[in-house]
Parts: C-alpha cells; structure tokens; sequence
C-alpha cells in the first residue's frame, strides 16, 4: 500500500461527507453520545464500525489481540470505566472472530515472547472448558469453539468489574458475546445465558 494513497482517501472521504451534510464535521465536534461500547479483535479483516454498519460517533471502540478483557489491562479497565460511567452506554460488546490468530496461537506450544502472557489468558480459558474442547474431533471446530468460549469469558470478566456491577445494580446495561464469521460476513449472536451465568459466578466475584 502507498501510505500517501491514505490522504488521498482522506481527502476524497471529507468531499463525499460534506457533499451530504455541510455541517457534518461541525456536528462531530461537538461530542460524543454512543450507547455501545465494543471490545474487539485487533485483526485487521475484523473492523467495527463497517461489519456493523455504524457511523462516527455510535460505537466506543477497542481492540486489542483476541478481543481480550485482563483486569490488570488498564486501557480496556479504562475503557471500560469510561464507557460505563461517563458514555453511559447501554450494551457493551465482546465480539471475537473466527480463525482468530490469537485464539490459534494460544492452541499451540510455541514461546512468542511478549505475546505469552498476553496469550497465557486464553489458554486459561481451555483449562476451564477442557472436556468440552477435548471432546471435539475436528480441530477447525475445536478452534472456533474456543473462539466462541474466550469470547463468553471475556464478557464474563467484563461483569466482575465494580463499574459494570455498580451499573447493573443503578441502570439498564446488557452484555453481549457476538463472533463475526470471516468466511460469510456474518455477525453471530452467542446467545450467553448472563442471568445463569451472573448467578454462578457473582457469589464468587461480587465487588459491590
Ligand atoms: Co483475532
């Protein structure tokens, strides 16, 4: 890619933009009021606002390898704090996706460095759904399905923060596992069972 073509690109962008709504960038300006927080993988067929059809301005961002949610990562602890507290967002989103590269190299036995720790977390989430990982045959299914699983356990640790409990307790706020499917475009609802799964786990992880 020539990185000067981006500034052409830029440039053609305002044009179209402008061609619409002369105050589009005066408008923009003026704040921020989006209702969803989304936390996705830094991949970069995996976009957020054009899989969703979102424009500027709708959807806080982050993104990070394997769509991760560490209580010690403090961009996505601040994030998170910000998005909830200040953005007062009513949904947040963990959406992974699958052949997520991430996801594969947590898979495998390899020393990748800074990445270990970072990766370290995934394969914790293996060691907690073990036998229903193990008893798949196929390892692309076995794969996608530690997709699905990392992302329920990325929305899981997006629960036991006190902003999102304090949230739950004071106002509307609903969490959602979504996986975008590479292979058909499609954006996948995982349908987690947050009531059952708050329920097990608050008595352990109840902040507030
Ligand atoms: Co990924």
């Amino acid at each position: 890619m020539n990185i000067e073509q981006i500034f052409i690109n830029n440039h053609a962008w305002i044009a179209e933009k402008l061609k619409t709504d002369s105050d589009y960038f005066k408008n923009l300006a003026l704040g921020q009021n989006p209702e969803v927080l989304y936390i996705g993988c830094s991949d970069s067929r995996v976009t957020a606002e054009e899989l969703m059809g979102v424009n500027p301005g709708e959807v806080f961002v982050h993104r990070n390898i394997a769509n991760m949610v560490t209580n010690i990562d403090l961009s996505a602890m601040s994030v998170i704090n910000y998005a909830v507290n200040h953005l007062e967002v009513k949904h947040i989103v963990v959406c992974g996706h699958y052949y997520c590269g991430g996801v594969k190299a947590a898979m495998q036995s390899a020393d990748l460095g800074i990445l270990n720790p970072w990766l370290r977390n995934i394969r914790d989430v293996y060691r907690l759904h073990r036998a229903e990982l193990d008893a798949i045959q196929e390892e692309e299914q076995r794969y996608n399905r530690l997709v699905e699983l990392n992302v329920q356990e990325q929305c899981v640790n997006v629960i036991k923060t006190s902003d999102v409990q304090k949230a739950f307790k004071s106002r509307n706020l609903v969490v959602h596992g979504w996986v975008f499917d590479i292979k058909t475009g499609k954006l996948l609802d995982l349908k987690i069972d947050f009531n059952h799964i708050l329920h097990e786990i608050m008595e352990i992880y109840r902040i507030i």
